[in-house]
C-alpha cells in the first residue's frame, strides 16, 4: 500500500483538530474528520463514547452533552480533573516545569527522574504525573501491567520538557478544556454498562481494543467481548459508529465477516507511526461500521460494503 501524499487541504483539516494533552497508540486523531463525517450523517443530542482513550474524537464532536467513559481510571481521572478545575492550564505548566528542569539535571540522563515520577505514579495515581508520563515515554504509548501500573520507558530525552514543548501541552489543555461542558459525564466503567444507557437520542461512538492485535491491563479484549458488544449494539436504539480495523498486508479482522457485515462498512488506508512491535508500524485498512445509512460517504478503494468485498477480501485470505 503506497502511502498517500499529504495535501495542502488535509493539513489545513488537520490543523483545525484538537489534540488531547494525553497520547496513546490507538489514538484517532487522523482518523476525526472520517468518523465526523459519518457521524455528522444523523442528527443526535448526546454524544455517548464507551471506549474513550485519550479522548480526541469526543474533543472533536462538537456535541454540547455526552457521556466518556473509559475502563482505565487514570484516563478519566485526569479529564474528570480538567473539567472541575483542579487541573489548569496554569497548574499544568508550572508543574511541567519544575519536573522538566528536575528531568534535564538528573542523573543517567534523566532517567532517574522519569523512574521518580513514575514510582510516585504508581503508588498516588495523580493525573499530573500521568501527564508527565504520556509525554515523556517511549513513543506516546501507553501500557500499564498486570498491577495497573505505568510500564512504558523513558524516551531518552533529557530535555523533551523544553519551553515550546509545554507550551504546546498546556495549549491542548486549554483546547480540551474548552470545550468539556458541564453536560459532560466522565465514567469509568465496562462497555456493557455504558452502552445499555443509550437511547434514540444518541450517537454511540465505540472504539474498543482491536481484537487479535495490540493487548495490555486496561486493553484485554477476547472474541467474548466482541460479541457481546456485537449484541449490544445490534439492539441498541441509538445510532452506532463502531471504529475496527478491517485488513492489512497479511490478515483480515475475522469478526468482519463473522460479526459485522450486517451493516453498512466503509474503510480507509491508515498508517501508523507509533507502537512498539513492527506490525504496528505498518499501514492497515480502518473500518467505521455503523447502523445507518451512509450512502453519500465514499466506500473508498475496498468498496467493502458491496458484493464484491467477498471476492476482494478472499485475496487476502491466501495470505494467511
Ligand atoms: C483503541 S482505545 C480508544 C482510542 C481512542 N478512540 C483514541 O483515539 O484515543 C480503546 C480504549 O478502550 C478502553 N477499554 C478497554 N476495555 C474496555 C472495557 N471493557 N470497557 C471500557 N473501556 C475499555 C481502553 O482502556 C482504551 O482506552
Amino acid at each position: 500500500m503506497q502511502k498517500p501524499k499529504q495535501t495542502k487541504a488535509n493539513q489545513r483539516v488537520m490543523s483545525k483538530i484538537i489534540v488531547p494533552p494525553i497520547k496513546s497508540q490507538g489514538i484517532k486523531t487522523k482518523l476525526v474528520p472520517w468518523i465526523m463525517e459519518v457521524a455528522k450523517v444523523v442528527n443526535k443530542k448526546r454524544w455517548i463514547e464507551p471506549f474513550l482513550g485519550t479522548g480526541v474524537v469526543a474533543f472533536n464532536s462538537g456535541f454540547q452533552e455526552g457521556i466518556l467513559n473509559d475502563i482505565n481510571p487514570h484516563i478519566i481521572n485526569f479529564y474528570r480533573q480538567v473539567q472541575n478545575g483542579e487541573i489548569t492550564p496554569l497548574k499544568a505548566k508550572s508543574f511541567l516545569e519544575i519536573e522538566g528542569r528536575k528531568l534535564s539535571e538528573a542523573n543517567e540522563e534523566g532517567y532517574e527522574h522519569f523512574r521518580y515520577i513514575r514510582d510516585r505514579f504508581n503508588q498516588d495515581f495523580d493525573p499530573l504525573d500521568l501527564l508527565f508520563l504520556s509525554r515523556a515515554g517511549f513513543n506516546g504509548m501507553m501500557r500499564f501491567n498486570s498491577k495497573g501500573c505505568w510500564n512504558i520507558p523513558f524516551c531518552k530525552k533529557p530535555n523533551r520538557f523544553n519551553q515550546s514543548y509545554i507550551t504546546k501541552i498546556v495549549n491542548q489543555i486549554a483546547n480540551v478544556k474548552n470545550v468539556i461542558t458541564n453536560k459532560w459525564e466522565f465514567k469509568n466503567k465496562n462497555f456493557t454498562e455504558i452502552i445499555s444507557l443509550a437511547d434514540e437520542n444518541d450517537m454511540l461512538y465505540c472504539d474498543p481494543p482491536y481484537f487479535g492485535r495490540y493487548v495490555d491491563y486496561y486493553n484485554g479484549w477476547t472474541e467474548r467481548d466482541e460479541e457481546i458488544l456485537f449484541e449490544m449494539l445490534s439492539q441498541t436504539k441509538a445510532n452506532f459508529i463502531l471504529s475496527t480495523w478491517h485488513h492489512n498486508d497479511w490478515r483480515e479482522n475475522t469478526m468482519i465477516k463473522k460479526l459485522w457485515n450486517k451493516f453498512n462498512i466503509v474503510t480507509k488506508d491508515h498508517f501508523y507511526h507509533s507502537g512498539g512491535n513492527l506490525e504496528n508500524r505498518k499501514s492497515i485498512v480502518e473500518a467505521l461500521i455503523c447502523n445507518f445509512e451512509i450512502k453519500r460517504i465514499s466506500q473508498h478503494n475496498h468498496e467493502a460494503a458491496n458484493k464484491k468485498q467477498s471476492a476482494q477480501i478472499s485475496l487476502f485470505q491466501t495470505f494467511n
